[in-house]
């Protein structure tokens, strides 16, 4: 998961040797190959920091040793994936853009209830998780009144580090203070321990979400193309244009007409060719 600058600066110097441009480029050419993901040369101070903890955890001794295990050795093919862990950045909140939660509960489910099918969500970059439950507990509260309301929510991302995170579903207490109180009483439980500062997501919020590791950017998703909602939000700023609209034109073909597609607020598709309607707030209706 994503260092903080304090982590980078005590990893600096570390008797590890430094990133050199070579080596720099073989990494972020592999990553713009594998993830989609763009990493410019300003990024190469992050990118150094972010691999002194792999190099530290293999025990390697410096950072072209590893680089050349994993390019030149091809003996560390499991590694590639802790790489690929090490240098996605998985900044989330629960709650995050209110506005989208909102739209859910107002405009989408009592079009989708009226429409008497079971409604499909799809978290597609979920990171560790706060999105699909902040999305598990908004519908199990909406469903309290409208018990007819009947859903899935399907979760993915690339990392399996946040995978593992968002499935065993423990939250430092600071990070839950978006959570509405009502909904914390009734969602999150607390430690036995009181001086364990965590909470963890209540089995029936829990068992609501269903985790996958998916790549947006592979040619497939091995997904539902009758999708009711896509959340997709703060990933494309990560890719050049040409990816950006890749990822959208195959996400809008895993959407039911009439579905809705929503991305962060900094996301933007203007100027792709996709059969999407905008509606205000990165919020986008299927043709
Ligand atoms: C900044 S987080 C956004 C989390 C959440 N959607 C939100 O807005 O709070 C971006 C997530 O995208 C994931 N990611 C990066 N490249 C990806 C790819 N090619 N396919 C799927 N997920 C990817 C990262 O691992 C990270 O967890």
């Amino acid at each position: 998961m994503a260092n903080t600058g304090a982590a980078l600066m005590s990893d600096f110097d570390g008797g590890l040797g430094r990133l050199d441009n070579a080596d720099f480029e073989r990494v972020a050419s592999f990553i713009l190959s594998a993830t989609g993901i763009k990493l410019t040369p300003s990024k190469k101070t992050m990118v150094e920091g972010r691999l002194y903890r792999r190099v530290r955890a293999l025990g390697l001794g410096t950072i072209s040793a590893y680089i050349a295990s994993i390019f030149d050795h091809g003996d560390c093919d499991d590694e590639v994936v802790n790489l690929i862990d090490a240098l996605t950045t998985n900044k989330t909140d629960f709650f995050r853009e209110p506005a989208h939660f909102n739209f859910i509960t107002r405009t989408a489910l009592p079009e989708f209830i009226e429409a008497g099918h079971a409604v499909k969500f799809w978290s597609a970059a979920c990171s560790i998780g706060a999105e699909p439950y902040t999305l598990a507990m908004v519908l199990s509260d909406f469903a309290l009144n409208r018990p007819d309301l009947r859903f899935s929510i399907l979760a993915s991302d690339i990392s399996t580090e946040v995978l593992a995170t968002a499935a065993r579903a423990v939250f430092p207490e600071e990070m839950v203070e978006p959570v509405p109180v009502v909904m914390r009483q009734r969602y999150l439980l607390r430690s036995n321990n009181p001086t364990n500062k965590v909470v963890r997501m209540a089995p029936e919020i829990r068992n609501l979400v269903r985790f996958a590791r998916i790549n947006l950017v592979d040619d497939r998703y091995p997904v539902e193309r009758d999708m009711d909602v896509i959340f997709c939000r703060n990933l494309l700023i990560y890719f050049d244009r040409e990816t950006q609209e890749a990822v959208v034109r195959q996400l809008s073909a895993h959407l039911r007409p009439g579905g809705y597609l929503i991305l962060g607020h900094t996301d933007s598709i203007t100027g792709m060719t996709v059969p999407l309607d905008p509606l205000g707030h990165s919020i986008f209706r299927r043709k």
